[in-house]
């Protein structure tokens, strides 16, 4: 069976990565993961790493501008020539070149419920606005802040002791499953 070859961009401890890389190692999964690249020296590279993919590290800080980095990205990533460019935690806004589903159709898991609480901070965010459920969503990618189509969502109830860490905790017990079941049903239809 061919594999659709899938790209993975990080920036934090690579859970999400981990579970699309346990998935990809089932016989039956239509996709595989032939790269990871992180905008820093993320841990979650040692999940790549120990899998015996490619990994690089496409950092802001070594390129004159946004633009510069982001013309390295896409062609870091085109190198690879994926399907699918799935950014699982990687925390910076990819230009559109990275992004187009035409080139690669492209999923992130945003917290905690997209459109609500976009950016960095959204499980603080709805926290501090007290809402009673949130939740998870797995959008296509497009310029904006987690502004993207809603690809899969699920809701996850906010308790009265909730903390920002555990509640985002119990977000990505959520968040891990619905990632690799739409980068499955994606890369199917490849
Ligand atoms: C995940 O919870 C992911 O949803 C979030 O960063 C975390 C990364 O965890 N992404 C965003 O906030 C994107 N808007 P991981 O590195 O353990 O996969």
């Amino acid at each position: 069976m061919t594999r659709t070859p899938v790209v993975v961009l990080i920036s934090g401890t690579g859970s999400n990565l981990a579970a699309l890389l346990a998935a990809a190692a089932e016989e039956a999964c239509p996709y595989e993961v032939v790269a990871v690249l992180a905008d820093r020296e993320a841990s979650g590279l040692e999940h790549a790493r120990a899998a015996g993919i490619p990994t690089e590290v496409v950092a802001l800080r070594d390129h004159p501008d946004r633009a510069a980095w982001d013309r390295a990205l896409t062609a870091a990533v085109a190198a690879h020539d994926p399907r699918l460019v799935v950014l699982a935690g990687f925390m910076k806004l990819v230009g559109p070149r990275c992004s187009s589903p035409s080139a690669a159709g492209s999923s992130t898991p945003t917290p905690p419920c997209s459109p609500a609480f976009p950016g960095a901070h959204g499980v603080r965010d709805a926290l501090a606005h007290g809402v009673k459920v949130t939740g998870r969503s797995v959008i296509e990618v497009d310029a904006g802040v987690d502004t993207g189509r809603i690809l899969a969502q699920r809701a996850v109830d906010v308790l009265e002791e909730d903390t920002e860490e555990a509640l985002h905790e119990r977000i990505k017990a959520v968040e891990r499953p619905l990632l690799v079941e739409v980068v499955r049903r994606l890369t199917a239809a490849r």
